[in-house]
């Protein structure tokens, strides 16, 4: 066991609203093994409380530091982290343009291997411990992120990108060597022994993850669909309602459906543990499909303001009461850092609403990239399933250590700040990588 003194946040999911956070001046975190050997919270609290039901436990101190839970990224591609910035008019052809060339590399597995790294390296010096990541339509690509996953001992979740059709051939899932199955069958057996190999392993998990509507085949969905059903608790991910020549596009390819989202609840791709990045261009029809079916959304602030896509109706999707949480989504989204994603959804908030004028508090931002995320992807504690992004008892262990000191101008603000949401609020506009000291799984 060992425990840490110094300022600590944490969400009480005891109290309404449920982004209320709780903040320990002088706190101290104990964590320890639980019976599967699992690094976890196993107290925390006001420093003198805790020390003495712990006296025995040494503590390392951290002055002036606040600890907080670990971030939790919904939606990041990991194929694209040499894209970020690429600027395009909107996604069709920055997809076109940048994306799907840079995607091509990763045929090669070295060239996964070494992007893998990196990426690893730079979510986890953002201060981020769980993400859904997305991959590309190779195999080693998928290899190579959970090898290095597993390596760091984050919680990630990843798949083979399904994409059977409207994109560059070398980027389409390929066919058997021998051609004994076409591209679509293959994809899909070779997401089922990916699913063997990796979910579970670990702290890592599985997703199917059709890349979206309009680049897979409807038997390729169908498949997905089939694949989701037979493995309930692995992930799915896609995306949906981003951009409004995707909408029109994906309706014309699959005119039966009643909306874009409506198409993949036809496949049998909604459910708990779905999520779907933008959801932007809803309806309040699709707004209760979500809710109804227990899927959720990753909402990618930077991206959607990056491409011009749109803004997530935050006020129309608490009315359906769907599940959502903050998403960088490197590369359309312009950083690994959960600060900036946090600073963006906060100018959402502002505008683009179906009432204007919200003003999400930096409590409910800071939730939706940690406890709130990790709730909308299932992962707290339900069902006597792990629980991250928080720092309750059970709680795996993975924090960060902010440095509120850690520019001249954040030790200004953030020493003269007069209440927890001042605090938190001067974190989110003026924070990045800097504020993030240390990263730490236990
Ligand atoms: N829709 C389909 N693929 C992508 C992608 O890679 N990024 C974004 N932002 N949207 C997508
Ligand atoms: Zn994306």
């Amino acid at each position: 066991m060992k425990a840490y003194r110094a300022s600590i946040l944490r969400f009480d999911t005891d109290r309404e609203p449920r982004h209320s956070a709780i903040f320990e001046k002088d706190g101290l975190l104990v964590v320890g093994p639980d019976f599967q050997g699992t690094q976890v919270v196993q107290a925390v609290g006001p420093y003198e409380d805790v020390k003495r039901k712990f006296p025995e436990v040494p503590v390392e101190h951290l002055p002036g530091r606040i600890i907080a839970p670990g971030f939790v990224d919904l939606h990041i591609h990991y194929p694209q982290t040499n894209v970020i910035g690429s600027p395009a008019e909107g996604l069709l052809p920055w997809l076109e343009n940048y994306t799907f060339p840079e995607e091509k590399r990763f045929a090669a597995a070295e060239y996964s291997q070494q992007a893998a790294a990196f990426f690893i390296a730079e979510m986890l010096r953002n201060g981020v411990t769980t993400a859904l990541a997305f991959a590309t339509s190779h195999p080693e690509s998928v290899n190579a992120l959970f090898n290095e996953a597993l390596r760091h001992r984050l919680r990630l979740i990843t798949g083979l990108c399904l994409m059977d059709r409207h994109a560059p051939a070398d980027l389409l899932n390929r066919a058997a060597h021998d051609c004994a199955r076409d591209a679509t069958e293959q994809s899909l057996l070779d997401s089922e022994v990916l699913i063997q190999k990796w979910h579970g392993k670990g702290r890592l998990g599985y997703a199917i993850t059709p890349r979206f509507a309009p680049t897979c085949s409807p038997a390729q969905l169908s498949g997905a669909g089939e694949l989701a059903a037979k493995y309930p608790d692995v992930w799915i991910q896609s995306h949906v309602a981003e951009n409004k020549d995707e909408i029109a596009w994906a309706r014309q390819l699959f005119p039966d459906s009643r909306s874009y989202l409506s198409t993949y609840a036809d496949f049998g791709l909604m459910r708990e543990r779905a999520m779907y990045a933008h959801c932007i261009h809803f309806d309040d029809e699709d707004r209760i499909l979500m809710a109804e079916t227990k899927t959720a959304a990753a909402v990618c602030p930077t991206s959607n303001l990056f491409l011009g896509s749109g803004f997530f109706d935050y006020v129309a999707a608490d009315r359906a009461g769907f599940s959502y949480g903050l998403a960088s989504d490197v590369g359309g989204g312009t950083s690994f850092s959960p600060f900036h994603t946090m600073l963006a959804a906060y100018y959402v908030g502002r505008e683009g609403q179906t009432k204007p004028g919200l003003s999400l508090s930096p409590q409910q931002l800071w939730w939706q990239h940690t406890a709130g995320a990790a709730s909308a992807l299932g992962l707290d504690g339900r069902k006597g399933g792990p629980a991250v992004g928080n720092l309750l008892p059970g709680y795996e262990a993975d924090f960060v250590v902010l440095n509120p000191q850690a520019t001249p101008l954040l030790a200004f603000r953030t020493g003269n700040s007069n209440s927890l949401d001042e605090l938190l609020f001067a974190m989110i506009v003026l924070g990045d990588d800097r504020l993030v000291e240390k990263t730490v799984i236990s």
